[in-house]
């Protein structure tokens, strides 16, 4: 594994490797396969575009029969990209009675996530559960529990495995962390 990487203006050095993260990944696969196995369907609701390989990993690892989408949350037009009216695409089909697991890449403030259980519920679902890679709890500022964290980290700013640096970053197999 190749130890420091630059990122546009920013140089990165390993934080976790990729034998933990996969291990983090089968210990939350694990929870949910107990909690969910006697569920109808569930519906997995991956949130682009930083979940994608943690979606896809954890899958290969859920043991009941579910659903798989994908949603995002788009700025509107107009607005900042770090403007508070954020737009929720892709919900295709019904969600109405349906269990859903909502699968992020990493829950900071909370706010995204929060945006999208409200949006959510609106469509009422028979249940919702927040699965997330990464939890800063030090970070979060929300009441809604995040249910299936499958690791805590600092308040550190870290990319790879989907996560991204300015849109980079997100093919890397390890996670690496800003330095200094
Ligand atoms: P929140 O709304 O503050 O919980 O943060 C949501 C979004 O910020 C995440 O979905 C990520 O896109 C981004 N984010 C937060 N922390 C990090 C990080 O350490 N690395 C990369 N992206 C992050
Ligand atoms: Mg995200």
């Amino acid at each position: 594994m190749e130890n420091r990487i630059k990122l546009h203006d920013r140089t990165f050095r390993v934080l976790i490797p990729e034998a933990r993260i996969a291990e983090a990944v089968a210990a939350g696969a694990a929870r949910i396969n107990a909690d969910y196995r006697e569920r109808k369907n569930p519906i997995f609701l991956g949130v682009l575009n930083g979940s994608f390989m943690f979606l896809s990993d954890l899958m290969k690892r859920i043991e009941f029969n579910c659903e798989v989408s994908f949603v995002k949350l788009a700025s509107y037009e107009g607005t900042s990209s770090s403007g508070a009216v954020r737009d929720l695409i892709g919900l295709g089909g019904d969600i109405e009675g349906r269990d859903v697991i909502i699968v992020e890449d990493i829950v900071d403030t909370g706010r995204s996530i929060a945006h999208m259980v409200e949006t959510l519920r609106r469509k009422n679902p028979a249940s919702i559960r927040i699965c997330t890679l990464f939890y800063k709890p030090e970070a979060y500022s929300r009441t809604i529990p995040i249910d299936y964290p499958a690791m805590n980290i600092g308040n550190e700013f870290i990319v790879g495995y989907g996560l991204d640096y300015d849109q980079l970053g997100r093919n890397l197999k390890d996670v690496y962390v800003v330095t200094e």
